[in-house]
């Protein structure tokens, strides 16, 4: 027997401004899952927020893009947004950015991470859940996590993972993937990976010991403003990964967290600012609008049952990069409107520029 773990978020509106998603929002969600459970539609769920995000966190026999679970989710961010909208919450019903549902999620607007696999004796999953960034976020984690030796001591020590990982890179503007194998073309990977704006990790395989066409992470690369043909909101990533036992290690997955890495996002999706992994009761952006938080969620998975949460980052062991993430914060926020605290133009969810060049555009003279 196989289990998919889906993760699929949206955000349907958030109280006050883009802080958090509500509790009624939230408790309704728990509803109609429980109610899809006693259907047998999925097996198992837990339902949290990240920020302002939605999280819908499931698992199931059917596989990826399995038409009766996104119709499930589907129907969950409908009646949610319904319950927004009745408590006139900010931008409710933001990433439902289709009308009619045509039995998939994907390009509907939610994010999506999912994977099907063989479930281990053993079989740990942890999901993180981002806010107030975008899917690239997540190249720098996941390629310490599966590829770096300095992070990742069992890629030196164990030998069931000397053999490496497969990484699946999506160019998410032009469409296409690519598939690179660590350690051999890890500099290829790291030429594009670094472009994170562009190239994402889309998934990870193992080369060894576990079955290589099931991934052993996945995470969400749905790009919002391209669905909607302008800035709509951070697609705001979520990513699951597998560990253990041939895999990295639950603390080699959550090490990369203990570094404050930049990524592009927090106020009005257009400034560089450092991720800060934060528990549950942290998990709401207010400074700026951020700076953009991991949150991450710890299970086994018990016969596709979801054995937890454990809240991973509910740890004084991360006090010290959240300490350094608020300097970075200061120091970066003193920039103001300079990049590189405010992003490039084009990578800028707000642009003024149009609008102050048309204003200039009698005053410019030839130099
Ligand atoms: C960033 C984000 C917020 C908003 C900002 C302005 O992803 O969600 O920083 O961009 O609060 O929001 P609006 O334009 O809705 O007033
Ligand atoms: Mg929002
Ligand atoms: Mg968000």
């Amino acid at each position: 027997m196989k289990t998919t773990i889906s993760v699929i978020k949206a955000d349907i509106g958030s109280y006050p401004g883009h802080t958090r998603a509500h509790p009624e929002v939230l408790k309704r969600a728990e509803e109609l899952l429980e109610k899809a459970k006693r259907n047998s539609d999925i097996v198992d769920y837990c339902v949290t927020h990240c920020g302002d995000d939605l999280e819908l966190i499931m698992s199931h026999t059917k596989g990826t893009d399995n038409g009766d679970i996104h119709s499930v989710t589907w129907n969950v961010f409908e009646e949610c947004t319904e319950i927004a909208k009745s408590l006139k919450l900010y931008a409710a019903g933001q990433d439902m950015l289709k009308e009619s549902f045509s039995g998939n999620v994907r390009g509907m607007g939610p994010g999506i991470a999912e994977m099907e696999f063989t479930e281990r004796t053993g079989e740990p999953v942890l999901v993180f859940m981002m806010d107030k960034t975008e899917p690239g976020a997540f190249n720098f984690p996941i390629f310490k996590t599966f590829a770096d030796p300095f992070n990742t001591a069992g890629l030196v020590v164990d030998p069931k993972l000397i053999p490496g990982f497969s990484f699946e890179v999506w160019d998410i503007e032009e469409h296409k993937k690519v598939m690179l194998a660590c350690p051999e073309e890890m500099y290829y990977l790291l030429a594009l990976i670094g472009a994170k704006s562009r190239y994402v990790i889309k998934r990870v395989f193992p080369r060894a010991n576990l079955p290589e066409n099931e991934p052993v992470a996945v995470v969400s690369t749905e790009k919002l403003s391209q669905i909607a043909h302008k800035y709509v909101g951070k697609d705001d990533p979520v990513a699951v990964v597998r560990a253990q036992s041939g895999l990295p290690a639950v603390g080699e997955v959550l090490e990369p967290y203990s570094f404050p890495f930049l990524v592009s996002g927090w106020m009005r999706g257009s400034h560089n600012g450092p991720i800060m992994p934060v528990s549950q009761k942290y998990a709401q952006c207010t400074r700026f609008d951020g700076p953009p938080r991991a949150l991450c969620l710890g299970f086994q998975i018990n016969e596709g049952k979801l054995v937890g949460p454990v809240d991973m980052f509910d740890d004084p062991a991360f006090d010290k990069v959240r300490e350094e993430c608020n300097n970075i914060a200061d120091y970066m926020r003193r920039h103001g409107p300079f990049e590189p605290h405010r992003l490039p133009l084009e990578h800028m969810e707000y642009t003024t520029l149009p609008h102050v060049l048309e204003k200039m555009k009698d005053r410019f003279s030839t130099v």
